[in-house]
Order: C-alpha cells, then structure tokens, then sequence
C-alpha cells in the first residue's frame, strides 16, 4: 500500500465533529489529506479541524446544516476557495431515534428522513458541481446495516439508510461518465459513538432489560464476536476515497463483523 493513499487530496467530512466522522476526518488527515470539517457544532468541527493541521494537515471548520442548501452551497464554495478542489465527500452527518410505528411523532420522521437522507443528497448535489469539471472525485456515504435490513424500532432511521443506498446506486450512474466514483459504507454498532449514549436507553426499552446489557445483546448478534470500532469504518472509508477502488462504484460495503452479508 502507498504510505499516504490520500497525499495531496482535500477531502469534506460532514458529521465529523464526534463519532465516526471525526474518526474519518482524523485519519484522512494521517493518510495525507487536507480537511474540510462540517457540523452543526462549530466548537466540535474546530476541535476536529485543530487535530487535523496537529497531524501536519491544512484544515477549515465550517458550521453547515446539511439540511440547508444555501448553507451547503456556501461552505463548498468556501472549500473551493480555499484549496482550489475538492477530491473527496464523506457524507456522515446523521441521526437516530428508536420508537414503535403507532409512536413515531411526525416531527421524528421529518428530521431522521430530512437529515440522513436530504443532507446527504444536498451535499452530493453542490459538492460533484466541483467534481464534475475535475473529472475525477470519491464521493462515500455513511449508510448502516439498517440500509440493508430493516429492524425493531427504526422505520425512520432504516428508511433514510436504505434510502442512502438507492441514491447512492442511481448517483453513482450519473457521475460514472465523469470519473467520480460513489459508494456507501454500512457501518454494524460503533458503541464508541455518542449515538449509543441514547442508544442504550432506547433499546433497552425496547428490549426490555436495562441500559447496561444492551450492548451486551448486540455483540451476541456479531459472527466475528465484538462491536464495530470508528477504525474499522474509517480502513474501508480511506480504502474507498483512495485509488484502490478507481473500479468500484455504486457499492454498499457491509462492516458489520459479518452480521450482514448481501
Ligand atoms: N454509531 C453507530 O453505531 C452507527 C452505525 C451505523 C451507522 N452510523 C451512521 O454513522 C453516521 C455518524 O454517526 P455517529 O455514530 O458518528 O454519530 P454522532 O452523533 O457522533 O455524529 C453525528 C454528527 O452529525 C452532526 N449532525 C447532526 N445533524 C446535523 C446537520 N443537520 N448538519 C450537520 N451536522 C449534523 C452531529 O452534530 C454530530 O457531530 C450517522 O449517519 C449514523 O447514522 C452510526
């Protein structure tokens, strides 16, 4: 393997100040990528982005709602700006919520589907108007197991995430004449996320046991025997924002310790 797959690249990370895209972000930039960073929470994104340009990287911390398209526009533009291309878009901004059909409230639904769906959609949008000229660009977006099989609780959030993959398919055919590959990845359970904080209390009301043996009970459910760690997510982000997968688009990659195998 190349010592720096990503030498010379400027990547967006949306999502990424905690959780796995803050784990994408950082790692993007020991692999030698530049690092735009996107979130909501600003102190959070310069966090990230200050740990960036400490592994020797230049970064821009950027406040973006990917709801918002004027916001999203505005901030690729900045990018652009800044570094002069943008060789690669980790769609990792997202949300979940766990309820019973009959109890979804609408404004859930609304917000699972607006952010996890929309946004990623938004971004893509604006972001291959500067991929397209390049003739070239990795556009990877952060799915789930819940994109390929849908479970308890989670109509809302399994819907966004397979809506993901169908966008993903369908965006990958437009973009294919212009050298830009797009593909998913379908992390299983990263506990080390501040999504399982609420997890546990969600699931164990589903499940009926208390907080602490949620996690207990999912790792049960994993072949290989543990949880999905951010590094395990961020090996196949990398491998796909690199050239290693010139030939892969369209894809939905399981990293799910074999819980999910189509
Ligand atoms: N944690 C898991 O077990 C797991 C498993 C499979 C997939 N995922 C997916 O991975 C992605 C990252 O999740 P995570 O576990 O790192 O969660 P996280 O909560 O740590 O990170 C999500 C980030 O998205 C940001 N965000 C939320 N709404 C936003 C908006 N409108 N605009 C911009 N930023 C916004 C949050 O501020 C947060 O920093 C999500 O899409 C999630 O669905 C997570």
């Amino acid at each position: 393997m190349d010592p720096q797959p990503l030498a010379r690249k400027v990547a967006i990370v949306t999502g990424s100040a905690s959780g796995i895209g803050k784990g994408i972000a950082l790692r993007f930039a020991e692999e030698g990528a530049d690092v735009s960073c996107w979130d909501l929470n600003l102190e959070g994104a310069k966090e990230t982005a200050r740990e960036v340009e400490k592994a020797g990287r230049k970064s821009l911390a950027l406040q973006v709602d990917v709801t918002k398209s004027g916001e999203v526009e505005d901030a690729a533009k900045a990018v652009f700006d800044q570094f002069g291309k943008i060789d690669i878009l980790v769609n990792s901004a997202g949300i979940i919520r766990a309820h019973f059909i009959t109890e979804v409230p609408e404004e859930i639904w609304d917000s699972i589907i607006t952010i996890n769906l929309k946004g990623t959609f938004l971004c893509i949008r604006e972001i291959a108007k500067y991929m397209i000229p390049q003739n070239s660009g990795k556009i990877i977006s952060i799915s789930s197991k819940s994109g390929k099989k849908g479970g308890l609780w989670l109509g809302a959030y399994s819907a966004s995430k397979f809506g993901i993959i169908g966008l993903t398919q369908s965006v990958a055919m437009d973009l294919a004449p212009y050298k830009i590959n797009v593909n998913a990845i379908c992390p299983g359970n990263v506990f080390s996320t501040p999504m399982w904080d609420l997890l546990d209390k969600e699931y164990s009301k589903k499940l009926g046991v208390p907080p602490q043996e949620v996690r207990k009970i999912y790792v049960e459910k994993v072949p290989l025997g543990r949880e999905c760690t951010v590094e395990d997510v961020a090996n196949v982000a990398v491998f796909l924002a690199s050239s290693y997968s010139d030939y892969m688009t369209g894809q939905a990659i399981n990293v799910t310790g074999g819980q999910e195998v189509h």
